[in-house]
């Protein structure tokens, strides 16, 4: 590399270590571009008593160089639970940060763009949850994390990917709603004898994945394993080689130790794996979350230099929204 500004060299010679373990996904040139922020942040983090959760889908300059705790939507709501720091940032989207906010109230919670959302959590209203329970007045409602406060405050309990089929048999009913993800209703309904009333709520970047894609990847990759999230289509969950949360995918693909791999699922997810797993190939078949990618090491900078964006739950919300988010941590 040619000669850098001084005060982007001495940002690359402080975060040279941090650099080691992304050198395979980040080329230096573009390290080069992100030094000064990450070396910011880190810097910040001290100053403010700040904790950063990033979620599985955030790039891997945020995922391996800045995140304190990294996971699938569960580990983060409980792993929000029990920080100490003054300032919680939230690297994902705004659903995720409101539930940090359920489970740790006496922490500020940040979130460097508020327009992170998902389009889950667009797909339903809390006047949908009261109009469903007039429907189905028998039947418990298990929320999907992937929600706001108002949706989850109508709910019985909330469910992430990974303890979905715990929750729904966790109630005891022969019957029960789960909103608002339509393709993850029907995927645990294969898996139980509970009756399961779906919503019709989709994933914006799972239902694009098709049968037709898989075939191409097997013909075009002859032994690849192929793993996919359960927001995924049954038509493709009933192709593939494993189904679950970004956690568990990941937990999978470190005991499986396969050849070569498709993750059916966000971009930066193989990125991210791949840096832990050099023995594995990943076909990158891409598909971004936008409201994920809205989270940078820009934004992280700025949040933590002006504090802000702060994610706030009025009481009234939080204390009914917090108890389905609770009853669903304490299932084991
Ligand atoms: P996980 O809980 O599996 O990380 O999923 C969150 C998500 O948004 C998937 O699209
Ligand atoms: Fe929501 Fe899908 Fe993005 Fe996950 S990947 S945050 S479910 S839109």
């Amino acid at each position: 590399m040619g000669a850098l500004p001084p005060k982007t060299a001495e940002a690359m010679e402080r975060t040279s270590g941090l650099y080691e373990r992304l050198k395979s996904v980040i080329p230096e040139v573009e390290w080069a571009t992100m030094a000064e922020d990450v070396d910011a942040i880190q810097r910040l983090k001290k100053e403010r008593n700040a904790v950063i959760l990033a979620h599985n889908y955030m790039r891997p300059e945020i995922f391996h160089a800045v995140a304190d705790v990294q996971g699938d939507s569960l580990a983060l709501a409980r792993e929000a639970a029990k920080i100490e720091a003054d300032v919680i940032v939230m690297a994902g989207v705004h659903f995720m940060a409101e539930t940090a906010k359920l489970l740790n109230p006496a922490r500020t919670v940040l979130i460097p763009d508020q327009q992170a959302g998902c389009s889950l959590a667009e797909s339903i209203r809390p006047e949908d949850v009261r109009a469903l329970r007039m429907q189905y007045p028998y039947a418990p409602v298990v929320t999907y994390v992937n929600t706001s406060a108002a949706v989850k405050a109508e709910s019985d309990i909330c469910c992430t990917s990974g303890n979905a089929k715990k929750i729904v048999e966790s109630l005891g009913s022969k019957e029960i709603v789960m909103i608002p993800d339509e393709y993850l209703a029907q995927n645990i309904a294969a898996e139980t004898n509970v009756k399961i009333i779906p919503w019709r709520g989709r994933c914006e970047v799972h239902e694009r994945f098709t049968p037709q894609d898989i075939a191409l990847f097997r013909e075009q990759n002859p032994g690849v394993v192929i793993v996919a999230h359960p927001e995924c289509a049954p038509k493709v969950i009933e192709l593939c080689d494993f189904a679950g949360s970004t956690a568990e995918m990941i937990a999978w693909i470190e005991k499986e130790k396969p050849k070569q791999a498709v993750l059916l699922t966000e971009c930066s997810m193989s990125d991210n794996v791949s840096v832990q797993n050099p023995g594995t190939t990943f076909i990158r078949p891409c598909q971004l979350c936008p409201h994920m990618k809205r989270i940078t090491l820009a934004n992280i900078r700025s949040a933590l230099e002006t504090m802000q964006h702060e994610v706030t739950v009025p009481e009234s919300t939080a204390s009914r929204a917090r108890r389905a988010v609770e009853r669903m941590i304490a299932v084991k």
